[in-house]
């Protein structure tokens, strides 16, 4: 029988060391201690009660995407509207998505989504501008994606290796407002051109 690959035993030639693996008994023994904590096993790397935190002012900017977008989307009126007013609806639908797997995660470590409106506007890092003209609107979105796109990069770095899960997730979001600001940027030159 093939000798099959095994955590925690020495490599037979000795020269390879092999990644390094936790041994299984080590590894059963800390997922059975301290269960209530779900998710969050001994090996997590990130302070929770940081990571948490910063997942929710993540969530407080989306939120206040969300709103900002919706009435966008209801307000945007004249000639070139109406692919704007569908660009505005798609992005407020995918800033909630957004803020949906965020509030998930944050469950997942053990903390809570903190979605009170009293606190949301301070919390968040991108501001709520109603905005008055359509060229406004679009402008103080661009503005409010790329406030999300530094601080979500800023939080990428310091969850790099050390939760790899919230990392994940924060790198798939910030990729998704940077197509944002990229479809903003569009629409402003249109409009410039048109
Ligand atoms: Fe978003
Ligand atoms: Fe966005």
């Amino acid at each position: 029988m093939a000798e099959t690959p095994s955590r925690g035993n020495p490599s037979p030639s000795g020269s390879n060391p092999g990644p390094r693996l936790t041994d299984v008994k080590t590894l059963r023994q800390r997922a059975r201690a301290n269960l209530e904590e779900g998710a969050v096993t001994p090996g997590y790397g990130a302070d929770r009660d940081t990571v948490v935190k910063m997942l929710n002012d993540a969530l407080a900017t989306e939120i206040v995407c969300v709103l900002r977008y919706r009435r966008h989307y209801f307000m945007a009126q004249g000639l070139s509207s109406e692919s704007v007013k569908d660009e505005f609806l798609e992005h407020a639908g995918e800033e909630q998505e957004h803020a949906d797997r965020i509030a998930e995660r944050i469950v997942q470590l053990g903390g809570e989504p903190d979605l009170n409106p009293a606190t949301l506007v301070t919390r968040s890092h991108s501001e709520y501008v109603e905005g008055t003209s359509l060229v406004d609107m679009i402008r103080e979105d661009l503005v409010a994606e790329r406030i999300a796109i530094e601080s979500y990069r800023e939080m990428v770095e310091y969850l790099d290796g050390k939760d790899p899960t919230s990392n994940r997730m924060m790198r798939d979001i910030l990729a998704v407002e940077e197509e944002h600001a990229e479809d903003l940027n569009s629409l402003l030159q249109g409009l410039k051109a048109g």
